[in-house]
């Protein structure tokens, strides 16, 4: 049981020993299926986890400037790079230290080839592959009018001069067999580049971290595409699965309204603000000790404390053993992956503080926030 006492409210606390069972998890499969394993930026940037998530993955992926420049300052190792634009002001900066880039459009390619041939860095083309298991259209990259990837019928016989990869991100907290069906309308749709190209990025969204994921399935779908291809280098590049369920976010109730209906706990964090997922996905977060309630039983609905009218979880409310008091801690699971990463600090509002449970026990605290966090944003 976590000593919630010792750590400030509202806090992100990642478990650095949940870390490391997933970091060993998923170099186990790189191994086995002898492929490369990456971290997704977007996903999980918590850098001060760095040291460690080195030791397994050799290298990140970034999509923008500035998680390319935090990838070479605090990651090191193979620098990919995939942004759906490049600019060519930014351009000279975000290559440096970048091994493979993938372009989003032929356009693109067009624009950026040569500055991209005078050096050393892998060029590929993001691809369309026109199926995803993802069923919410904002995670869904592969819709018939997605503008993400280029699509088999744009690319003509043969691939660019100079494209050495390519690269498909169609899956979102996937399991094996979408990536099996991926594989499959790869080999349909551009089997033809394959035998052209040195390697094949299959982007994020494996989720094999979870309890459910079926890693044999997932080693038997890598080996035997690597026997078909055996030229080629595989990459895997998962966010979330890095970071699923490695922590939470601690909370405090500071306010309990009672309504005709469930009491309304208010607490000092937000769901638009700092769980955007909730929201956005939208889904129910877990709450240590709480469950859906029955029929019958009281309960309480969680709510943020900015002003939006809509920042409370509307998914669904909680049952709690012991009714809630003003004080009491509210522990939201799994809350590391696409948290911190996707913050704001609408309405004002105090950014949670970072800290890391030690596998000895013992608490962290890597970083609060202050008014000149909210105010340096600002002009
Ligand atoms: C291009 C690309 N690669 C990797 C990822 C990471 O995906 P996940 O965190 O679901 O594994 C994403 C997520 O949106 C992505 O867009």
């Amino acid at each position: 049981m976590t000593d919630y006492s010792q750590i400030p409210s509202p806090c992100y606390v990642l478990e650095e020993n949940k870390l490391i069972h997933n970091l060993e998890l998923i170099n186990s499969v790189q191994k086995r299926a002898g492929v490369t394993i990456i971290l997704a930026l977007k996903g999980f940037a918590m850098f001060s986890t760095f040291p460690i998530v080195r030791k397994y993955l050799k290298g990140t992926t970034s999509s923008s400037l500035f998680e390319a420049r935090l990838a070479r300052e605090e990651f090191g190792g193979e620098l990919h790079l995939y942004c759906p634009i490049y600019q060519e002001n930014e351009f000279p900066d975000l290559i440096q230290g970048a091994t493979h880039i993938s372009f989003n459009s032929l356009r693109q390619w067009e624009q950026f080839k040569e500055k991209t041939l005078s050096t050393q860095i892998s060029p590929g083309l993001r691809i369309n592959p026109e199926y995803s298991p993802v069923e919410q259209d904002i995670y869904n990259p592969s819709s018939p009018l997605s503008r993400l990837g280029i699509r088999a019928e744009v690319l003509g016989d043969k691939l660019p001069e100079g494209i050495e990869g390519l690269h498909c991100h169609n899956l979102c907290e996937s399991n094996s067999q979408a990536l099996a069906r991926t594989l499959e309308q790869i080999e349909t749709l551009f089997g033809h580049y394959l035998p052209q190209i040195k390697w094949l990025n299959l982007g994020g969204g494996h989720l094999m971290t979870a309890k459910s994921y079926d890693i044999e399935h997932l080693i038997q779908v890598l080996t035997s595409f690597k026997t078909r291809y055996p030229h080629l280098d595989i990459y895997l590049e998962p966010g979330s699965a890095v970071a699923w369920e490695t922590g939470v976010l601690r909370a405090t109730v500071f306010d309990l309204i009672e309504t005709s209906g469930p009491t309304i706990a208010i607490l000092d964090v937000s769901f638009t603000a700092h769980m955007p997922d909730c929201l956005e996905m939208p889904y129910k977060p877990r709450i240590r000790g709480a469950r859906d309630p029955q029929e019958e039983e009281p309960t309480y609905r969680m709510g943020g404390l900015t002003c939006l009218a809509g920042d409370f979880m509307g998914m669904g409310d909680y049952y709690f053993e012991t009714p809630l008091q003003i004080g009491d801690t509210i522990v939201f699971e799994d809350m590391i992956h696409y948290t911190m990463v996707k913050t704001s600090m609408f309405n004002g509002i105090k950014h949670p503080a970072i800290g890391i449970l030690s596998s000895d026990g013992s608490f962290k605290l890597v970083r609060e926030f202050d008014y000149e966090d909210y105010k340096s944003r600002l002009s």
